[in-house]
């Protein structure tokens, strides 16, 4: 075990004052500026954890040019949490194939859209594809960025700017995908979702819901270096709460990508 997990182990039952993770970061010196990966995490430029900017700079494997920094944001690409972020865009693209290879058009509801990569991604190499994906975002950056990025692909995306928790979608979808969100509700809220989205779904339509799970390693990296706090959930926690908002348990599954930190929870209509 680490000297990092020990700590975040402290941490979690309380034991470590906030003095304490106030002087263990100020050892990471100009290693914690918001030019390197972490610094940013911990620093959150726009204002929150998990911004649509780091999120698409894990995708990119963004590197500092500034050389002192540089070792550190190779250090913070190797670690599982980040690695799973990347899977989870080629866990989207794999959903995408699947469906369009049964629906024709696809019609998709992309929840919390962030930067838009893996969107982008998945049209670039179909783009003749017919689809059709509506996102929800909160953050009015986040969609003028992912707008900017996606332009070539606007005849068939929308972007609506929304929050997620008071957001009841107008039609059905054949895939609603939610990554990167559920895992900052406490279990009460992502009931709700849970039931508030049931109705979109189309006939043999599934709703996917990423969540990272209580096995992640970088947990302790991720809370005391970045303060980068999630609500970490076992397959079995989220099959639960699947169950709790009434899903029955034959529609219920729940996937992982490779490094096995972000599991998906998929529900079936
Ligand atoms: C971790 S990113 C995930 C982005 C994208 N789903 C992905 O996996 O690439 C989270 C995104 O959720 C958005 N977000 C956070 N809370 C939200 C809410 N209540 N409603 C809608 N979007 C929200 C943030 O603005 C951010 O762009």
């Amino acid at each position: 075990m680490s000297m990092l997990e020990i700590l975040g182990y402290c941490s979690e039952s309380g034991v470590l004052a906030e003095p304490v993770k106030m002087e263990l970061r100020s050892w990471f010196g100009n290693a914690l500026s918001p030019s390197s990966m972490q610094g940013m995490a911990l620093q959150k430029p726009h204002g929150y954890a998990g911004d649509f900017e780091i999120i698409d700079r894990i995708y990119l494997r963004y590197v500092s040019s500034n050389t002192e920094l540089a070792n550190w944001d190779h250090f913070y690409h190797r670690q599982p949490a980040p690695r799973a972020v990347r899977n989870r865009k080629t866990y989207f693209h794999e959903l995408l194939d699947s469906h369009s290879a049964r629906r024709n058009p696809l019609s998709v509801l992309n929840i919390a859209s962030g930067p838009g990569r893996c969107m982008f991604e998945w049209l670039s190499a179909h783009t003749e594809a017919p689809i059709s994906i509506d996102c929800v975002e909160l953050d009015a950056t986040a969609i003028d960025y992912a707008r900017n990025l996606n332009r070539p692909f606007l005849d068939r995306i929308t972007f609506e700017q929304k929050n997620a928790l008071r957001y009841k979608p107008s039609r059905t979808y054949d895939l609603i995908w939610a990554a990167g969100i559920f895992d900052y509700f406490n279990d009460e809220i992502f009931c709700l979702m849970i039931k508030r989205l049931l109705p979109a779904l189309a006939n043999g339509g599934e709703l996917v819901i990423g969540n990272f799970s209580n096995l992640n390693p970088s947990r302790a990296y991720m809370e005391l270096i970045g303060e980068w706090v999630l609500h970490h959930r076992s397959s079995d926690q989220l099959s639960a709460l699947a169950a709790e908002a009434g899903v029955l348990p034959e529609n219920i599954s729940v996937g992982q990508e490779p490094e096995g930190v972000n599991l998906f929870l998929h529900i079936r209509s």
